[in-house]
């Protein structure tokens, strides 16, 4: 069900080399490898700022190995103060599974004093995110305690039995859908999650009606790399205005998204 994303990813990846660095108050973004994390691609502001970076684990669509297949949206994430660790190296070749993310998670705790090059990691502020198979890949990293925020992009699980095995084991977590519409190949299995949760888990769902392939191809990953950024920024670095475009302001409807959203004033995170 899910290989005719290979194509979509191979789009994605075509037209990001125009990326040049993201739009975010930490711009430019840039990527790298760390020589103690060769499997994986690392997207962090290019000079050490002047703030704690909370990070984001991040899956392929396809489980893709290639750490750049969404470089415009990552970079873009970073350059908002994120750190970034995408599975898989730079244009890396094969699939990942979910123990790639989470050598992730593995590494950055055993960074001296949470610092990587001059960058000092949050490491209380931990989410796991992926688009697609990338998604699935999420949801297996999301009940590790470290890791408190999951993002879902154009994805849900495969089976009405999985979702109603591991969804519901969701509480404590804040957890956000960002979906294609009826015509994403994964509209229906996000929609299941969705409604599965636990009562009160703080969660969002948005349908822009663009497909599986969202806009991830377009300067800075388009209308989903603007969401993306609000989320990260909203639910890891605390960012008032990012949470109005989710609450109080709702600008992703007046983006186009068609939302639903539960017991988002639950949602308390102290600015960075
Ligand atoms: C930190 O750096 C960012 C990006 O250059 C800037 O927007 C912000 O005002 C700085 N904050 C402080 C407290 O210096
Ligand atoms: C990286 O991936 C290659 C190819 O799958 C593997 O042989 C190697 O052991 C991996 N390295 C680490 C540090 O995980
Ligand atoms: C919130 O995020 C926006 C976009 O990254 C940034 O311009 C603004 O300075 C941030 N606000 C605070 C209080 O950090």
């Amino acid at each position: 069900m899910w290989s005719r994303l290979l194509t979509v990813v191979a789009l994605a990846h075509g037209i990001s080399a125009q990326n040049a660095g993201g739009t975010g108050p930490f711009r430019p973004a840039t990527h790298t490898t760390a020589p103690t994390l060769p499997n994986h691609t690392i997207y962090h502001p290019t000079t050490a700022p002047n703030t704690t970076l909370p990070v984001l684990l991040w899956g392929n669509g396809a489980c893709s190995a290639d750490g750049t297949a969404f470089l415009n949206l990552l970079t873009q994430l970073a350059s908002h103060g994120v750190f970034v660790i995408a599975s898989g190296a730079p244009s890396g070749k094969g699939s990942t599974t979910s123990a790639v993310m989470k050598e992730g998670l593995e590494w950055i705790g055993k960074l001296e004093g949470g610092v990587y090059n001059g960058m000092k990691l949050a490491l209380d502020r931990v989410g796991v995110a992926g688009q697609s198979c990338g998604g699935v890949e999420a949801y297996d990293v999301i009940g590790d305690k470290r890791v408190g925020v999951l993002g879902v992009f154009n994805s849900g699980l495969m089976t009405e039995a999985e979702s109603k095995r591991v969804v519901p084991g969701l509480g404590g977590k804040k957890v956000f859908y960002f979906l294609g519409g009826k015509s994403d190949i994964a509209y229906a299995n996000g929609e299941r999650d969705y409604t599965l949760l636990p009562a009160g888990t703080p969660s969002w769902k948005g349908n822009l009606p663009v497909g599986h392939g969202g806009t991830y191809g377009d300067k800075d990953a388009g209308k989903f790399g603007v969401a993306a950024v609000h989320f990260v920024n909203w639910l890891l670095r605390g960012n008032a205005t990012s949470a109005s475009f989710f609450t109080t302001g709702n600008e992703a409807k007046a983006a186009g998204w068609e939302v639903e959203s539960k017991n988002l004033d639950a949602i308390k995170v102290t600015p960075i």
